[in-house]
Order: C-alpha cells, then sequence, then structure tokens
C-alpha cells in the first residue's frame, strides 16, 4: 500500500515502549495499512521515545508535571499534537497517566488501549502479581476502546496464556507480554482495514476468526 494512503496512528507513551516497538515492525511491513504519524510521550528520556527516533518517527514530548493538577490544559497540548499530525487513531501503550472524560469523549472510538489482563478481570497496576494471588489459571491481554473509566471499554480482542505453578509475577508478565506484541499490531490492523465495528459495549470484527475449541489449565 501507498504510505501516503495508510491511515495515521499517534500512539501515546510513558515507559519503555516494547508495545510500541511491535507497531514500529509491523508498519515497516509495505502492506501494513496505517503508519506511526507521532509518538508522544508524558515523561521526557522515556525508552519508547528512542524506539521511535530510531525509527524515524516523529516523536513529542508533553511532560505533564508542568501542568500540575490541571490535567484539561495537559490534554489540550496533547490533543494539538494529535491533530497537528492528523492521527485517526490513537493508541495507548503503555500511557501511565489517567485521561479526563472529555479527552476520552473528543476521541470516543479512536482511542484504544492495551491492558495486560482479560478484562474486565484485574484492572489497573500490579496486574501480575494480583493474578497470581488470586490463584486464577489463564490470564492474558486486552485491546480495547478507551471509556471513561479506568481499564474499561468495549473489548476488541484478548490474548490467552496458562498460568504455571512456578510462575513469578516476571514471568508472567513476560508470557503476556508477547502475546500483546502479537495482539495490539493485529488490532491496529484490523481498525486500518475498517473491520471494527463497535456498538454499545460490543464491538464487531468484521471477518474475524473464533477459536473453536477451549482450553483446560492444569490437565494431570
Ligand atoms: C504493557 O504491559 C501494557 O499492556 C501496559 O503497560 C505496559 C507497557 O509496556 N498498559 P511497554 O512500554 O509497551 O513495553
Amino acid at each position: 500500500m501507498a504510505r501516503s494512503q495508510a491511515r495515521r496512528v499517534a500512539v501515546l507513551v510513558s515507559g519503555r515502549g516494547t508495545n510500541l516497538q511491535a507497531l514500529l515492525d509491523a508498519v515497516a511491513a509495505p502492506d501494513y495499512p496505517a503508519r506511526i504519524a507521532r509518538v508522544v510521550s508524558n515523561v521526557p528520556g522515556a525508552g519508547a521515545l528512542a524506539r521511535a527516533e530510531a525509527a524515524g518517527v516523529p516523536v513529542a514530548v508533553i511532560d505533564h508535571r508542568p501542568f500540575g493538577k490541571d490535567r484539561s490544559a495537559f490534554e489540550a497540548a496533547l490533543t494539538a499534537e494529535l491533530e497537528a499530525c492528523g492521527a485517526e487513531l490513537v493508541c495507548l501503550a503503555g500511557f501511565m497517566r489517567l485521561l479526563t472524560d472529555g479527552f476520552v469523549a473528543r476521541w470516543r472510538d479512536r482511542l484504544i488501549n492495551i491492558h495486560p489482563s482479560l478484562l474486565p478481570a484485574f484492572k489497573g497496576l500490579d496486574t501480575h502479581a494480583r493474578v497470581l494471588a488470586a490463584g486464577v489459571r489463564f490470564t492474558g491481554c486486552t485491546v480495547h476502546y478507551v471509556r471513561p473509566a479506568m481499564d474499561a471499554g468495549p473489548i476488541i480482542a484478548q490474548a490467552v496464556v496458562p498460568v504455571r505453578p512456578e510462575d513469578t509475577a516476571q514471568t508472567l508478565a513476560a508470557r503476556v507480554l508477547v502475546e500483546e506484541h502479537r495482539l495490539l499490531p493485529a488490532v491496529v490492523r484490523w481498525w486500518a482495514e475498517g473491520r471494527l465495528h463497535p456498538e454499545g459495549e460490543v464491538v464487531t470484527v468484521a471477518g474475524a476468526i473464533t477459536p473453536a475449541a477451549g482450553l483446560v489449565n492444569p490437565t494431570a
């Protein structure tokens, strides 16, 4: 696909940016239907910025700290940056600021997030430690449209991984992260292909294939 036809995605980051890297790798394929128009970090020096720069993607840093408690002013700066780059989709990939209802409404159905659990279970931080403490046998990751409450909104796709008896939060995080890196570029592709149809709380993915069988963990 000609780059000029590719849909424009902005990615908001705060940290190391491995999910951003998965997107950068995906958009490098000539037939990928989206491109990354801008990477915006609220954290100066975030590892994600170096990844974007290495891939030749324009970056912006909007440090939230000078804005103090004024989230709206911070988000106005964010929106100005997103509009300037012509973003059609905004992707939260490890973006660690809560967004106001106003910002979420402004980008409704054009704002997605990746979270390392099978939502609606285990919203919030320290997901993997809480998964282990709860003794569940499967966990995973979710890409969803963003709504005002934290880690809430219509689910687009999920990936599942087993929890193993010897797992630590670190080993579990690493297993989930492998799936995050598959899921996010896939969802962005479907969006760019016009295949995502949110309606109320339910998203239809046109042409999607669903696994036929379930999994059991453990088996003996
Ligand atoms: C990921 O686990 C993502 O699901 C969560 O924050 C983490 C970001 O990791 N929202 P990275 O910066 O993409 O490596």
